[in-house]
């Protein structure tokens, strides 16, 4: 890979250890992808936030980064272990808080935003179609890519701090249109309303055809909330990082030959996968983060009622902020329910604490299963708040 001077002064250690570190991941990324030159990105999205999953190596690679560090461009974190400020009322243990508080610390002392999400594009994080951006949640790059017309790869956590400390990443994959164009038509033949639908569609999609890129015909209108929740299905079950839905997501693409049909036996059969349990204590929405306008809904849903099941919803800060605004937390407060922000139900420390777990998002029953051993219930939010306030 060619780099420029700037870039060949970074590799050579001139602008401090972090930088030369941050250039070695990324050249050595654009040499195994055979990238020609890096470009610069307009934004950056970080995973591996959690202590869960960082661990002493983990943290001990930030602190070190954060020696010198200072990113170059508008980064933001995704979910941590815990929400960072009411963790005791999630039930996490004072030894997990401190290590978490000491992951958020390096990466604020880096200039990281420290808004753990993902759903960074509702809280200003927002690239405009054609930007160049590094980002590493699958459903947040999937949408980006979708949905936004962004151009992003998957990256891990260090090849994303490090495009966040350079202001680079090295062009090759998603970064490239040759490499966005869909290679399968996928004709839905059922209607998509809810966001079950939206979810088996995602399962049913990688059942059908794996990680091919999917132009998806038959579907005629969806807000974004329904593209929220589908970007985290399809990342999650065809590995997908890109999907197009004629009239409706922004990139141009050819419309290939290759045609596979969705019925509504195939939604019903994703559905059925999907859950695999009967009994319920932890309900979890927001899975990815909640936008307003389903923080809004929730709340409804719960007036008058009080949860008997632990039931968490999770969501961005600022979007908590502006939910509180409106009275909106106070109203789903009120019912029991906890608004968890700055984490996850995947990504919080809950093995062992709960069994049976009822979600409306098929991504939440992909990690509840795998990292946390729990049977899942996969249905709408009516459904969820029935199960939570039942006995
Ligand atoms: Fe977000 Fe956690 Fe789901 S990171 S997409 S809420 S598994």
């Amino acid at each position: 890979m060619k780099l420029a001077q700037e870039e060949q002064e970074m590799l050579e250690g001139k602008q401090g250890n972090s930088a030369k570190k941050s250039m070695e991941i990324l050249s050595a990324l654009g040499d195994i992808f055979g990238a020609e030159r890096l470009i610069d990105v307009k934004s950056v999205q970080i995973a591996g936030v959690s202590y869960h999953n960082l661990q002493e190596a983990g943290l001990e690679f930030l602190e070190e980064m954060a020696k010198d560090g200072k990113v170059r461009v508008f980064t933001t974190l995704n979910p941590a272990g815990m929400d960072l400020q009411e963790w005791k009322k999630l039930g996490i243990s004072p030894d997990f808080a401190e290590k978490q508080l000491k992951v958020i610390e390096a990466f604020a002392k880096m200039d990281v935003k420290t808004t753990c999400t993902c759903t960074p594009y509702l809280i200003g994080n927002r690239p405009n179609k054609g930007d160049h951006i590094s980002w590493s949640e699958s459903s947040a790059v999937c949408f980006a890519n979708s949905v936004l017309g962004a151009y992003t790869n998957r990256e891990g956590g260090p090849s994303a701090l490090a495009a966040a400390i350079t202001g680079k990443t090295p062009e090759f994959g998603f970064h490239l249109d040759k490499n966005r164009q869909a290679q399968v038509t996928i004709e839905v033949k059922a209607p998509i309303e809810t966001y079950t639908d939206w979810g088996a569609l995602g399962h049913a999609i990688g059942e059908k055809v794996g990680k091919k890129i999917v132009l998806i015909t038959g579907i005629e209108k969806a807000d974004e909330d329904s593209l929220k929740i589908f970007s985290a299905s399809i990342a999650t079950y065809a590995g997908a990082a890109l999907f197009h839905i004629e009239g409706i997501t922004p990139n141009e693409t050819v419309k290939p030959e290759e045609k596979v049909e969705i019925l509504a036996e195939d939604l019903a059969k994703s559905k059925a996968f999907l859950t695999d349990g009967s009994e319920v204590d932890i309900v979890a929405v927001g899975c990815p983060h909640c936008s307003l306008a389903e923080l809004e809904a929730i709340a409804k849903g719960l007036e008058g009622k009080q949860v008997k099941k632990e039931f968490w919803i999770c969501v961005a800060r600022e979007v908590r902020d502006k939910a509180a605004e409106k009275g909106i937390v106070e109203k789903i407060e009120a019912s029991g329910a906890k608004i968890a922000c700055d984490t996850c139900m995947a990504v919080a420390p809950l093995k062992g604490r709960f069994k049976g777990l009822a979600t409306n998002s098929a991504k939440a029953v992909f990690y509840g299963r795998g990292k946390n051993s729990f049977k899942t219930i996969f249905c709408d939010l009516d459904k969820c708040i029935e199960l939570a306030v039942g006995k």
